[in-house]
């Protein structure tokens, strides 16, 4: 994130009251700076963890530095309950009106094992709606066991990347950086590779990459495509309110593969070889030298 800039936005809105940083990919930034600035700015941080659990920093989890954290335990996440999620805080009064949000009307919060006090309740469950977005048995018994097995995905998933890692940035390290940590990271959960295309490549060349890669059989997404979710210009409910050029470069080069957990190891092998001679097929095609 461009703490510059971060800075810059809440100086010239005072009245943004609340930052939301989602760690994309489970990529943290330096959070410290960024819960400093908004102390600064009296802005209150709030963490979307939907990619973040099990990544850690400075030792705690993810997740610590807002008054808030979401978590999603929607397919494709570290818990995968199909869909679902948890909001996790030590606010007495977030929690209680979450849980009347969430379904606890009348006296149904005295159910709950892990709400605050019935004090922190107030009057909240005559005065807030019920959104009834409760968590199913169902769900929970899903979520349960995974939770368990957590610690040894996570070292699997850290393995394999260490290894793709490293085959990529011997074989094509000239032509593309793969993204360092934040330094105070110290525990990463690699379920996914993200890499930056250098500026040799050219949107036609970055096309022809994505094609070249999908058919081989990988899918490799680009967080700058027109129709990538991921792509804030394509957030038409919430538009920029000025351009942001830095964001739409970076954004056009940046390229994200999922590492599926049920491949064998030596599936990121043939991953790596896909990549890279998607890049030296594309570099000869345009007569670029490698
Ligand atoms: C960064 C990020 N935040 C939040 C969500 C939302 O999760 P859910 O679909 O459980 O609401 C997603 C879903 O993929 C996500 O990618």
């Amino acid at each position: 994130i461009d703490l510059e800039d971060m800075e810059l936005k809440l100086k010239e809105n005072p009245d943004c009251n609340h930052v939301l940083i989602s760690h994309m990919r489970g990529k943290l930034a330096d959070m410290q700076a960024i819960k400093d600035l908004c102390d600064k700015y009296d802005a209150i941080l709030l963490e979307d963890c939907a990619h973040s659990l099990g990544v850690r920093y400075k030792d705690q989890h993810s997740g610590h530095m807002g008054v808030a954290c979401a978590v999603s335990s929607q397919s494709y996440k570290m818990i995968n309950s199909g869909e679902g999620g948890f909001l996790l805080t030590d606010d007495p009064d977030i929690a209680a009106k979450t849980a009347v949000y969430a379904g606890a009307y009348e006296a149904l919060s005295g159910k709950h094992v892990t709400v605050p006090s019935k004090e922190a309740f107030k009057d909240y469950p005559k005065t807030i709606p019920n959104y009834s977005l409760r968590m199913s048995n169902l769900a929970a018994s899903v979520i349960r066991p995974q939770i368990k097995t957590l610690d040894e995905r996570i070292a699997k998933y850290n393995a394999r990347y260490e290894t793709l890692q490293k085959n990529i940035e011997a074989r094509v390290g000239d032509h593309l950086t793969i993204p360092k940590l934040t330094p105070e990271v110290t525990t990463m959960v690699h379920d996914s590779m993200q890499f930056n295309l250098d500026s040799k490549f050219t949107p036609e060349m970055i096309e022809d990459f994505l094609k070249e890669c999908g058919d081989h059989g990988l899918p490799v997404e680009l967080f700058g495509h027109k129709s990538n979710a991921r792509n804030f210009i394509n957030w038409g409910f919430a538009p920029a309110d000025c351009p942001l050029p830095k964001t739409a470069d970076m954004l056009s080069r940046a390229c994200d593969v999922r590492m599926p957990l049920m491949w064998d190891d030596e599936d990121f092998e043939d991953m790596a070889d896909v990549i890279v001679e998607s890049i030296e097929t594309v570099l000869e095609e345009y007569g670029v030298s490698a």
